[in-house]
């Protein structure tokens, strides 16, 4: 198959262009490079899937529809796969104009040259945090999603909405896949796990918002780009939504001790005021991307977060980009 995947040179995107590659697809990969964080970071995510003969990179932004025109008529695309974002809830509510332009208007651009080119499945990365502060848990697709918290969630929900009009109005095959806080090596260093070993690094304490008890259901990179690839073996999706989490949620103390367990140093944790927009918990009940293509999260996050620093150490020691 021709895949193309945006965001291809972030944390998610170049781990799954590395196993589309793996498993003989060929891949095209979009990505504006960002100034989100240093794009050097992105450079360096690239760097095996660049090596590949099936790879080709077009460096270019998801919202410029001339340049996707160019992109659907170069060559057939078969699949997309859109994880061209501006992440992270926080600052999302700082430049809400940004996010809702990006994650909205870019994906919009997308389905309608998707439309135009007859281009027909697409796989849509969507966000736990479209549940807002929901008490019942575990999470699960039926839930009402009305009432997301910050401008990130609802820019979110707003382009699982679009993905289900075009699929109306075009026969657009979709899934939307909600995410749930994803770790592993090439993490970005604005979530939890890389911010706070990069802290530990500079021997600096860790702040923690609110008391440290609300609880995030944490997925291993690899398991969710699994997920993708055997979504991928499905033959029709219609238009579906399904969670894709570790379905075990950890409170954010368990997850310090996990770190500290892995960094083999004992952390300094400051207690600060809970932030706007952070939800309470999240929790994934990941029975129906299991029932419907077999979906099981493998790695543990003991495990996970030892994969994630020894990435980490490789990197960090030798680097400029990633300092503090
Ligand atoms: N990491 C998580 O925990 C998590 C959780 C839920 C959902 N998601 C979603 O998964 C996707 C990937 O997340 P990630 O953590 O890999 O983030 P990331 O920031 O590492 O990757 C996103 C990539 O999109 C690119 N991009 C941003 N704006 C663009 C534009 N206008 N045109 C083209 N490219 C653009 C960035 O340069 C970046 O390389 C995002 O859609 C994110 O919202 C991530």
């Amino acid at each position: 198959m021709t895949i193309l995947v945006t965001g291809a040179a972030g944390f998610i995107g170049s781990h799954l262009c590395e196993a589309l590659l793996n498993d003989g697809h060929r891949v095209i990969g979009l990505d504006n490079f960002d100034p989100f964080y240093d794009p050097a970071i992105k450079w360096d995510n690239l760097a095996r899937a660049l090596q590949q003969q099936t790879f080709k990179l077009v460096e270019g932004d998801i919202r410029d529809r001339s340049l996707l025109r160019q992109i659907f008529t170069q060559q057939p695309v078969d699949v997309v796969i859109h994880l061209a974002a501006k992440a992270g809830v926080r600052p999302s509510i700082l430049q809400p104009g940004e996010y809702l332009d990006v994650n909205v208007n870019g994906t919009l651009q997308l389905l309608e040259a998707m439309a135009e080119a007859r281009t027909n499945r697409l796989l849509f990365a969507s966000s736990s945090s479209v549940y807002g502060n929901q008490a019942k848990t575990p999470f699960s697709e039926s839930d009402d999603v009305s009432h997301p918290i910050s401008p990130y969630a609802a820019s979110k929900r707003a382009g699982e909405l679009l993905a289900h009009t075009y699929h109306h109005l075009y026969g657009l095959d979709v899934a939307c896949l909600r995410l749930f806080t994803v770790y592993g090596p090439r993490q970005r260093p604005d979530l939890a796990i890389h911010k706070f070993a990069q802290l530990a690094l500079h021997n600096k304490p860790i702040p923690l918002y609110g008391d440290g008890k609300t609880r995030r259901d944490y997925s291993y990179v690899g398991d969710i780009v699994q997920g993708i690839r055997q979504l991928l073996e499905l033959p029709a999706w219609g238009y579906e939504i399904f969670n894709l989490g570790g379905g075990k949620p950890v409170t954010l103390l368990d997850l310090v001790r996990a770190l500290e367990n892995a960094l083999e140093q004992p952390l300094e944790v400051h207690f600060l005021q809970k932030q706007a927009g952070d939800v309470e918990q999240t929790f994934a009940d990941v029975r129906k991307a299991f029932q419907h293509f077999g979906y099981q999260p493998k790695v543990n996050l003991a495990e996970g977060v030892k994969a994630f620093t020894e990435w980490f150490y490789s990197k960090e020691y030798n680097s400029s980009m990633y300092s503090l």
